[in-house]
């Protein structure tokens, strides 16, 4: 069984289930949806962007706190997991889903599959923090996508024969769908604004905020579209809002701070839209783990306006600069892309396309060994 719940799983679970079909002998999965997001921009969109298949089972469990969304996504995936017994329960990421279908597993003595395990950004405040450590502490088979997160593992005693480097799943996605990336002009002109704004001389670039930690407090959220607005004045902005986002700004009355001239603000991209934006994209200001990877994939300079990293890697050898909130530091970081300078990086081991075809070849043979001999 195949879990997914929220945005950035689909990106990661669409070559995984390829793989799995296209392995000799084919590996089935059920895939199930356990409802985090439900929105059709948050959830529909990508399934027909990633030509992901409709899921086999949906929970609808929607949002809630942290507690509700994860109590709910148990109650309602043990009866699933009781009536289908597969012979492992397949997580991606490090959101309320994973951690809430693993825990269920697990207590049924069914073997938990983490892929993207062993990240850690050292951050105990963040939830998804809590979900990567409880998740990778009850998983049986760990797939990695960097070398790094081997030691995080083996330093909270995870033995290493539990753990495979594969690479990355959600570069494999972007590896798949880039050809049909939609080209930003297209985008902007779908949203009633003037395309005329990503050829300004100095590019655009793109914005995207949803970590509880930058939108959740008015003083930060102002704080940061405040440097947003004066980074709008070196080069336009194309800000995609996620949800929280979007009701944070009307809720603490911000709306007032965003220069409409220089920065368009779009409801939440399909993955393809994405693509288009950041590709063509001067530099990328965010605080999202998926698109820290997936502009060092694609070689556009990174600000990422955090202070930790649970992705080193993508700082180490790809484009990516952590800049915290720290004004100076964002409006630097832009400055210093302006005039060339920007990190050009390069492509890190094992983001190269074939990760999912790892791991079914991996998880088959695993799986293989599992098995009680007759
Ligand atoms: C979740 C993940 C986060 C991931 C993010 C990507 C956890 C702990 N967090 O955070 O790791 O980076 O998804 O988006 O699992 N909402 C909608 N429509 C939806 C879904 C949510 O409007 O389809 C709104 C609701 O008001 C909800 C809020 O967004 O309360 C937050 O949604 P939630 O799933 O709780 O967390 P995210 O912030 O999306």
């Amino acid at each position: 069984m195949c879990i997914v719940g929220a945005r950035p799983n689909f990106m990661k679970m669409a070559p995984i289930l390829r793989a799995f079909a296209e392995h000799q002998p084919p590996l089935p999965a059920l895939l199930v949806h356990t409802g985090q997001h439900y929105d059709a921009s948050m959830s529909d969109q990508l399934f027909a962007d990633l030509r992901l298949p409709r899921p086999d089972l949906n929970l609808e469990v929607g949002s809630g706190s942290h507690a509700v969304q994860t109590a709910e996504v148990m109650k309602r995936f043990e009866p699933a997991l009781d009536e289908h017994k597969p012979s492992c329960v397949l997580v991606v990421g490090d959101v309320n889903s994973t951690l809430a279908c693993s825990l269920v597993a697990v207590k049924k003595g069914v073997p938990v599959v983490h892929v993207e395990a062993g990240l850690r950004s050292g951050d105990r405040r963040m939830p998804e923090e809590i979900n990567r450590v409880l998740t990778d502490q009850i998983s049986d088979r760990l797939y990695t996508t960097e070398r790094s997160a081997l030691g995080n593992l083996q330093r909270e005693g995870i033995a290493a024969e539990r753990v495979c480097f594969a690479g990355n799943v959600m570069i494999d996605s972007l590896h798949a769908s880039r050809p049909q990336a939609r080209p930003a002009a297209d985008t902007l002109k779908a949203h009633g604004a003037d395309p005329a704004l990503l050829r300004a001389e100095a590019g655009y670039g793109v914005v995207t905020l949803h970590r509880p930690s930058n939108v959740d407090q008015a003083d930060t959220l102002r704080l940061l579209l405040e440097t947003l607005r004066a980074v709008s004045e070196r080069l336009p902005l194309v800000f995609a809002l996620h949800p929280r986002t979007r009701a944070n700004i009307e809720r603490f009355g911000l709306g007032g701070l965003i220069d409409a001239r220089r920065m368009v603000l779009l409801p939440p991209q399909g993955y393809l839209e994405m693509l288009g934006l950041m590709g063509g994209a001067t530099v990328v200001l965010t605080d999202s783990g998926g698109l820290q990877e997936e502009t060092t994939a694609l070689g556009v300079p990174c600000l990422t306006l955090r202070e930790n990293t649970e992705r080193p890697i993508t700082v180490e050898q790809g484009t990516n600069t952590m800049v915290g909130r720290d004004v100076q530091a964002i409006l630097t970081g832009v400055d210093d892309i302006l005039a060339g300078r920007g990190k050009r990086g390069r492509v890190p081991e094992y983001w190269d396309g074939h990760a999912a075809d790892r791991i079914a070849a991996d998880l088959h043979r695993w799986l293989h060994d599992q098995a009680p001999t007759p």
